[in-house]
């Protein structure tokens, strides 16, 4: 049952302190700041494809992003695209990213990356789906059965399982003393946001709105992206998801008034102080911002309200910004008594291409 909560999906985004620390339990050790993925550290992928579908595909920006960072060539592929136009796998390892480990355009990117002699892993929450049973590896996510069609705690899970794989196949010690304990502090991090996030009063404030933005950069892009995915679905509004520097190559001029968008605004380095020239860009065209941020920069000036997290890793702050988003898009769906958990023309399974 929903206990107690108006529909699955509120549960699930509730869920996700727990489904985090299933995902961790046994897998990090603080002290030595050590990753435990059992036999699949062996991987040591030279390159690695990721190929996957919707919200599954943000984590595979996500992913790719942390393979990059740690040397490694990685990209992430539509699946659907990668089975129409494979590139080359030369040694690289193929990563089907699917809750279901159902998704047939996923499962087609797999097959054909296997016909073509690639080793492939799926990141799955699914213990014996398709994916399971077909992939030469897998990486369980543990995130606890999704009902709720639009993927919630799953998402978590997925960036915090790729954490835990790159870690263990490509990364340092320095980056893993810094990583490991802002994955420790995750759960409880996400409860603090739960117990005293103001989405739905920013909700109710925008849900007459005629189309919605969401801009981030680097490990916040794909969040960006999640963030106006999980609003389409949910409340049948425009929203869309850009990288913020993409923003003033021609979205900008869809930008005024009646455009919220939502700015994800974490740290206090170049990347943060380039993410809040474009923040001042949009407030410069009268539009309204949302700032999910840690406070480490100076975006709360030019924000008309401001969803906060802790601070964190920017690789943590992206699991934590989500939150704040999914509990926004929740809200604002809830306020136009939107079928949340069967949106309409969605399926939980895509089992066709
Ligand atoms: C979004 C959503 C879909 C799925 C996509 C892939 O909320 O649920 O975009 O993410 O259909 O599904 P899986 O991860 O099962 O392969």
């Amino acid at each position: 049952g929903k206990s107690g909560y108006d529909h699955f999906m509120l549960k699930e985004i509730h869920e996700q302190p727990r489904a985090l620390r299933q995902c961790l339990r046994g897998r990090v050790e603080e002290q030595t700041a050590s990753v435990d993925i059992g036999d699949l550290a062996d991987l040591a992928p030279t390159g690695v494809q990721f190929v996957a579908c919707g919200t599954s595909y943000h984590a595979a920006m996500y992913g790719a992003q942390l393979f990059r960072d740690a040397g490694v060539p990685a990209q992430a592929f539509l699946a659907s695209e990668y089975a129409t136009s494979p590139p080359p796998v030369g040694n690289s390892l193929v990563v089907g990213i699917s809750q279901s480990g159902e998704t047939a355009d996923t499962l087609s990117a797999l097959r054909e990356a296997e016909s073509r002699g690639a080793r492939t892993l799926t990141l799955t929450n699914t213990v014996g789906s398709t994916m399971d049973r077909e992939c030469d590896h897998t990486l369980y996510i543990r995130s606890g059965p999704e009902i709720g069609v639009a993927a919630s705690k799953t998402f978590a899970g997925q960036l915090t399982a790729l954490n835990l794989f790159s870690m263990a196949t490509a990364e340092r010690n320095s980056t893993r003393r810094d990583v490991v304990p802002e994955l420790r502090k995750l759960p409880g991090n996400v409860q603090k946001i739960l117990d005293s996030s103001s989405a739905e009063a920013v909700a109710d404030y925008y849900e007459d709105a005629e189309s919605y933005f969401f801009i981030g950069r680097g490990y916040q892009y794909p969040v960006a992206l999640e963030g106006a995915l999980k609003l389409k679905e949910i409340s049948y509004e425009h929203a869309e998801g850009f990288a913020a520097g993409e923003l003033k190559h021609g979205p900008l001029a869809l930008v005024d008034e009646n455009t919220p968008v939502f700015a994800m605004a974490v740290g206090d380095d170049e990347k943060a102080r380039k993410t809040l020239g474009n923040i001042k860009e949009v407030e410069a065209r009268d539009a309204p911002v949302v700032a999910v941020t840690d406070g480490r920069n100076d975006a709360e000036r030019y924000a008309d309200h401001v969803l906060e997290i802790p601070e964190t890793h920017p690789r943590a702050a992206a699991v934590l910004g989500n939150v704040q988003l999914q509990l926004v898009s929740y809200h604002i769906a809830d306020q136009l008594g939107r079928s949340i958990d069967k949106p309409r023309n969605l399926a939980k399974s895509v089992t066709v291409e």
